[in-house]
């Protein structure tokens, strides 16, 4: 290869590969498998080593890391990183509108709502489109530079192309760690601590919470080891001279189309009300999201205005964070109970004395795993505190352990399921621990029935738990399959069941063979093979024997299907007892490939151009798509002036989102897109 056809492989690697990446954490679209993914990955490193001068900085091979800091050289913020001042009363808030509106002289103004990202503050410069600088707080005045460990974040573009910006521009966000990946380190300090304490060696403790991890991660000197910790951010300020925008909304709006990731939550408020009404809704739903929120930063929108509030010492006079109170209390441990679930794994929970906790009164707590247990060291006895928002199950955050008595053992995670007597084994790389007897273990078996009744399965829901449970003890079924062999005289035979609900029984389950090949394929409830994934291999492989003949690289060729789910999804049809369990579903008739060709149903979406995004609460995506182009309409990946509507779920893709309203796209929700193809 000579050194020019080297470069220019080099540049054709980088491009590829950014607008891959690009595509994945901001899209989240995978338009290659991740196994061509690293081929690339792994020709572009190649040809780095061997023509480092061709290295480009904006190159993804840099979000790998690899680079050491001894000491991280200071850096002076060129526009200082303020605080916020911070309330956890309404009343508070309130009057910090009532000062906002004195000081603008009763001038219509608007509030930016934005939520509170429990994390680490971060400054990205960006110089003729280049990612230059990434820096810590610090002091506000000045901070860390951390370049080579904020270039780990893959969610930060190495290079923009900011056409309305001047040359050099600052932004800024929060820096956090995702509850899942903290987890996760958890467990793995776990396993490393099993193997220590066979060997007598000192253990490691535990990482507090996902905020100090962040902050510990990112000032790690190994950049390699910070990538293998998936720091990611989210963008909130934009600085530089002639800022372009009058307003914050116009700033994140435009930083969100060059390829910023900006929280799709923010919203503009035009009173105080309207903020009270955002803190209300987000004082439950933020734990729903998988990032640490605690709180909501409250912000004017016109910059012009913003100055003319001004600053105090150390905070703008236009913004305020308001924090949510953690409500907590101390009670007693009285007993530990286990869970099992559906797949074996074991969930631990604790028996509290009951105690009041934020107006009902609590006798539960969740422990989650084995890895909970230990990182708080629970002690028989302890008096525990536990905290617990919205609706959330409480959780037990410490132990007070000035109150431990100093006999109390250590509690001991269970050994032998608790219900059917089996060692408990543990996978490499898990936090929970499995009963391995998936065959016959009582609440294994129930629990798959109950999995594929649900309603994103097979959706029979003239049964529920109760009767499941009760048509397990009675005998009648053992497995999915059996609901299919039902038969009405069954039914009636059992206290509680009349003509009328038994045939209702057997009509749901007849019903559910026209679920389509996706669904029975979530329903089989095979591990890692959830919702999105079932449509992924139900839409490539079109019926269930071509996948049950796939092999490893073939399964490996499918977006977003990774090694994990590949070689679970061998494992089951590798299952003699699976194979025949399918044969049984074939022969009653439920669906395991997709109908040929789409038959048209209708043409009421005739020349219209559909995107979808996002996640919806009736259909999956595939669905959607056959559900499109059944009644004669297009499907297309990305937003364009030539498309017609954003078929747009939960969590819709920000930059579609943006683009959508920019075109003037016709944005529809599940239930508009409903009446679209109603008869
Ligand atoms: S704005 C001048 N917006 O909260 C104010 N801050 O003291 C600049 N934070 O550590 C901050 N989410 O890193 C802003 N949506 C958000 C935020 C946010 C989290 C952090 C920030 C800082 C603290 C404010």
């Amino acid at each position: 290869m000579t050194q020019q056809q080297a470069q220019q492989r080099i540049n054709e690697l980088v491009e590829k590969i950014n607008y891959y990446n690009y595509r994945y954490y901001h899209d989240a679209v995978s338009e290659i498998s991740d196994y061509q993914f690293d081929q690339l990955m792994e020709e572009l490193m190649r040809l780095e080593q061997q023509f480092p001068e061709f290295a480009r900085p904006d190159s993804p091979t840099q979000r790998v890391g690899g680079t050491i800091t001894k000491e991280f050289p200071q850096v002076r913020h060129k526009y200082p990183m303020l605080s916020l001042s911070n309330t956890y009363s309404l009343g508070e808030l309130f009057e910090f509108d009532q000062r906002v509106r004195k000081g603008l002289q009763n001038q219509p103004f608007e509030y930016v709502c934005e939520l509170k990202w429990d994390g680490v503050a971060l400054s990205f410069t960006y110089r003729e489109g280049l990612l230059v600088l990434g820096a810590t707080r610090g002091d506000g005045e000045q901070g860390d530079d951390i370049t080579a460990n904020i270039k780990t974040i893959r969610t930060l573009p190495l290079r923009v192309q900011a056409d309305q910006l001047p040359a050099e521009f600052e932004v800024r966000g929060e820096g956090f760690m995702s509850r899942h990946v903290f987890d996760q380190l958890n467990q793995e300090i776990e396993e490393e601590n099993q193997q220590r304490e066979k060997e007598g060696k000192k253990l490691l403790s535990y990482l507090a919470n996902p905020r100090n991890a962040a902050a510990g991660t990112l000032k790690m000197q190994d950049s390699a080891l910070v990538a293998r910790r998936k720091i990611d951010a989210y963008i909130y300020d934009l600085l530089c001279q002639n800022n372009p925008f009058a307003t914050h909304a116009e700033a994140l709006h435009y930083l969100g189309q060059i390829g910023f990731q900006i929280s799709p939550y923010y919203r503009l408020c035009k009173n105080i009300e309207e903020v009270f009404d955002f803190i209300k809704e987000w004082e439950t739903k933020r734990h729903h999201l998988p990032v640490d929120t605690d709180g909501v930063v409250i912000k004017i929108n016109n910059y012009v205005q913003r100055e003319e509030l001004g600053y105090t010492a150390k905070s703008p006079r236009w913004a305020i964070a308001y924090k949510y109170k953690a409500e907590s209390a101390a009670t007693q441990l009285l007993s530990i109970s286990y869970q099992v679930g559906r797949t074996g794994a074991i969930t631990p929970v604790a028996n509290l004395r009951p105690v009041k906790l934020a107006g009902t009164t609590v006798k539960r707590a969740t422990l989650h795993n084995a890895n909970e247990i230990a990182r708080l060291d629970l002690h028989q006895s302890d008096t525990v505190f536990i905290e617990k928002s919205g609706e959330i199950i409480p959780k037990i955050t410490g132990v007070d352990l000035s109150k431990r008595l100093p006999s109390a053992p250590k509690i001991r995670f269970l050994t032998h399921c608790p219900e059917c007597g089996t060692p408990l084994v543990r996978h490499p790389g898990e936090a929970a621990f499995y009963c391995p007897n998936e065959k016959s273990c009582p609440p294994q078996l129930k629990g798959k029935i109950e999995h594929f009744i649900s309603r994103k399965a097979m959706n029979i829901d003239s049964i529920g738990a109760k009767t499941v449970d009760l048509f397990f003890e009675k005998g009648l079924i053992r497995t999915p399959a059996d609901l299919y062999q039902l038969r009405r005289e069954d039914i009636l035979q059992l206290e509680g069941f009349k003509e009328l609900s038994s045939q209702n029984i057997i009509n749901g389950i007849q019903a559910s063979k026209n679920q389509p090949f996706s669904r029975v394929l979530f329903a089989l409830g095979i591990r890692f093979v959830g919702e999105t994934v079932a449509e992924k291999l139900a839409a490539y492989f079109k019926d269930i024997d071509s996948l049950a003949k796939a092999d490893k690289e073939t399964l490996m060729q499918v977006p977003e299907i990774g090694e994990k789910i590949a070689d679970s999804v061998l494992r089951w049809f590798a299952d003699p007892d699976n194979r025949a369990y399918l044969e049984r579903l074939k022969a009653a008739g439920v669906q395991l490939s997709i109908p040929e060709n789409t038959t048209v149903r209708s043409h009421k979406l005739e020349g219209k151009t559909f995107v979808i995004s996002g996640t919806f609460k009736k259909y999956g995506r595939e669905e959607l798509k056959q559900l499109i182009a059944s009644h004669s309409g297009k499907n297309v990946s990305s937003v364009s002036s030539k498309t017609d509507f954003l078929l747009a779920g939960e969590g819709v893709g920000p930059a579609k989102l943006s683009k959508a309203e920019k075109l003037g796209v016709k944005i529809i929700s599940e239930e508009e897109f409903e009446q679209m193809i109603a008869d």
